[in-house]
């Protein structure tokens, strides 16, 4: 009980949720609704004339040509038919310009809420997802209030009106009449509540699990080739399918038959009840000697029995609209209800270009141990600070604290002496420069990708920035240099070269803090070169944060910060470091472990 009361509370708002969307087109959906239900009525005129024309045949029977009115009602249930027809296409016009403009601010209102975001969030909700979600979820809330909601004031209308007409002739034959329809949907409603909307919920669920199961498997198809896992790893995907194929049938079997089977019986027959009420009222009716009445009537609630069976088939019709759109509106819920960066109203202005970290700790959304436990460290300005440590230490999230991709759980994050938070955003975003571990180059133009540092930048300064970040060899075996789109007619750039693009990126956004995050694959020597050098330019002059796998990188830092598993374990320079013993020290050694390895095995090859 208590459930079914929250399910129509929460159907009641997703409708308000709904028009609350509407905006300044709230009055015009109003006004399709009105229209629909005028349309309804006047779609179910012709029925009464019909009906009408019965009654005058009845009573002039058996001389039919005494039955003068005829032609008349013939007219008249034509043109309540056509305006029917055109009040409706007026009402569909009504809602139709209303859902596409509501979808519009749907759209509109999501993407201003996803800028407001911390930048974070889309790293773990892939972006072009959420636009996706939150596209296809404003498209399907259309169908609703272009077409469902219409459809159901519509039904609704046609029931009171048909209730009131059941009833004015004689209410026993209008009781079988709405016998057969309660029944039917007695019968559908069964289908949805208690254990049974259990069922369904386990049967969706399922349904789920396997779509994503397909998605995982196809995903995974060159890994299990090289591998050759194929029978293993099918294995997941079949058992979902056969769990899903166990569900569907327990709740279409064991759940759905029975009902629905009547349902649909008596949505077809709505008169299998009039037809034994009428044969029983009959005798009584002979002896009143009202027959005529009597036909009359029967004739009405024949006819009206036809109705019934619309509009039951309508209002199931639109309840699965209401169905799509409610889950439709929690996905749209999900992008409205992420998280939002606060700004400040008061902003301060930054007084230098050093980073500060005050106590920082951070912990991600559901993880059960901070990515930052109570870190603290200071770079000067004009200092290089270096982040090293095991994967998974930290050194990302401890980067991406400081243009606030996410806030800081407790602590804070400075620069310049000032708050992140209390920062002006624009003014943090034009004093940080960022160089990702995994480089955001978009299927765009070179030009534009090193461009969207600066989007007033001429084309001679991002040729400028692209050859101080050493991509000349780059430009010139494309076909046509700085204006190739990447990923078109072939052109993909190595990870080295995609590095030096980026770095150009961060050359042309000329901002006194550069944040660096060295990508972990290894580039070829050549690259590796280029590369140095690039970032050479880049950091000239500036406070630098860099987290650098490769330790040679790291040898001339100011200082070193060596982070495990969330906790600053030491730091210091290189010197002090090497000599300390710790962890880093032990990384050392590994290092150069590796490095001799490598020239050993280099120099037997060749
Ligand atoms: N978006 C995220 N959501 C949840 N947890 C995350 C997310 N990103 C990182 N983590 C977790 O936070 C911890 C620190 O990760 P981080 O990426 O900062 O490590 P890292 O030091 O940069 O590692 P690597 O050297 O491999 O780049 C890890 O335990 C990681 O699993
Ligand atoms: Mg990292």
């Amino acid at each position: 009980m208590a459930v079914n009361e929250e399910k129509k509370a929460k159907k009641q708002s997703d409708l308000s949720v709904l028009l609350g969307y509407t905006g300044s087109y709230r009055k015009l959906t109003y006004l399709g609704l009105f229209l629909s239900a005028i349309a309804m009525i006047l779609g179910m005129a012709p029925y009464i004339c019909i009906w009408l024309a019965a009654r005058d045949l009845i009573a002039v029977a058996p001389d039919w040509t005494a039955a003068s009115g005829i032609s008349r009602y013939g007219v008249m249930a034509f043109v309540f038919a056509v305006s029917g027809i055109v009040v409706y296409f007026a009402a569909l016009m009504c809602t139709h310009l209303a859902a596409f403009r509501t979808a519009g601010n749907i759209r509109k209102q999501g993407m201003e809420h996803l800028m407001k975001t911390p930048l974070g969030f889309f790293d773990s909700n892939a972006s072009g997802l959420l636009r996706n979600r939150l596209d296809g979820a404003a498209a399907e809330t259309e169908t609703l209030l272009a077409h469902n909601l219409a459809d159901i004031v519509g039904t609704i209308t046609m029931f009171v009106s048909m209730l009131v007409l059941m009833f004015v002739f004689d209410w026993r034959m209008g009781a079988a009449c709405l016998l057969a329809a309660l029944i039917s949907v007695i019968s559908l409603y069964s289908m949805m509540g208690g254990k049974n909307a259990s069922l369904m919920a386990e049967y969706q669920a399922a349904q789920d699990v396997m779509s994503k199961a397909g998605t995982e498997y196809v995903r995974g198809i060159p890994v299990v080739k090289v591998f050759q896992q194929t029978v293993y790893s099918f294995k997941a995907f079949r058992q979902a399918i056969e769990d899903y194929s166990t569900k569907a049938e327990r709740y279409t079997d064991g759940v759905c038959r029975t009902p629905q089977a009547v349902n649909l019986t008596f949505t077809e027959a709505a008169f299998v009840f009039l037809v034994p009420a009428a044969l029983l009222l009959a005798p009584g009716a002979l002896a009143g000697g009202n027959l005529t009445v009597f036909i009359t009537n029967f004739a009405f609630y024949a006819v009206f029995s036809a109705v019934v069976s619309t509009a039951l088939a309508k209002i199931m019709f639109s309840a699965s609209g209401m169905m799509l759109a409610s889950t439709a509106l929690g996905r749209i819920n999900l992008v409205m209800s992420a998280p939002t960066l606060e700004v400040t109203a008061n902003p301060k202005k930054p007084k230098d270009n050093s980073v500060t970290f005050r106590d920082v700790s951070f912990t991600y959304d559901g993880a059960e141990l901070p990515a930052l436990d109570h870190v603290s460290f200071k770079v000067k300005p004009g200092e290089t600070v270096a982040l090293v440590g095991p994967s998974g230490g930290g050194k990302t999230t401890a980067a991406s604290l400081i243009p606030r991709f996410w806030d800081v759980t407790s602590g804070s994050v400075e620069v310049g002496g000032v708050d992140v938070r209390q920062t002006d955003p624009h003014v943090l975003m034009d004093q940080v420069a960022f160089v990702f571990q995994n480089n955001h180059l978009f299927k765009a133009s070179i030009l534009d990708n090193v461009r969207a540092a600066r989007p007033d930048a001429s084309r001679e300064e991002v040729a400028a920035a692209l050859s101080a970040a050493q991509c000349d060899d780059i430009l010139a075996k494309l076909p046509d240099g700085m204006d190739t789109v990447l990923g078109s007619k072939g052109t993909y750039l190595s990870g080295g070269e995609q590095q030096r693009v980026a770095l150009a990126r961060a050359i042309l956004k000329d901002a006194p803090i550069v944040v660096l995050d060295e990508a972990t694959a290894f580039a070829d020597p050549e690259n590796e070169a280029l590369i140095q050098k690039a970032f050479a330019v880049l950091t000239r002059g500036r406070t630098v944060i860099m987290i650098a796998h490769r330790l040679s990188t790291v040898v001339g830092a100011d200082q070193i910060i060596v982070l495990d598993a969330g906790h600053v374990v030491e730091s210091g320079t290189h010197e002090a470091l090497v000599n300390g013993n710790g962890l880093y020290a032990r990384m050392w050694a590994d290092y150069n472990r590796a490095v001799q390895w490598r020239i050993a095995s280099e120099g037997e090859a060749e």
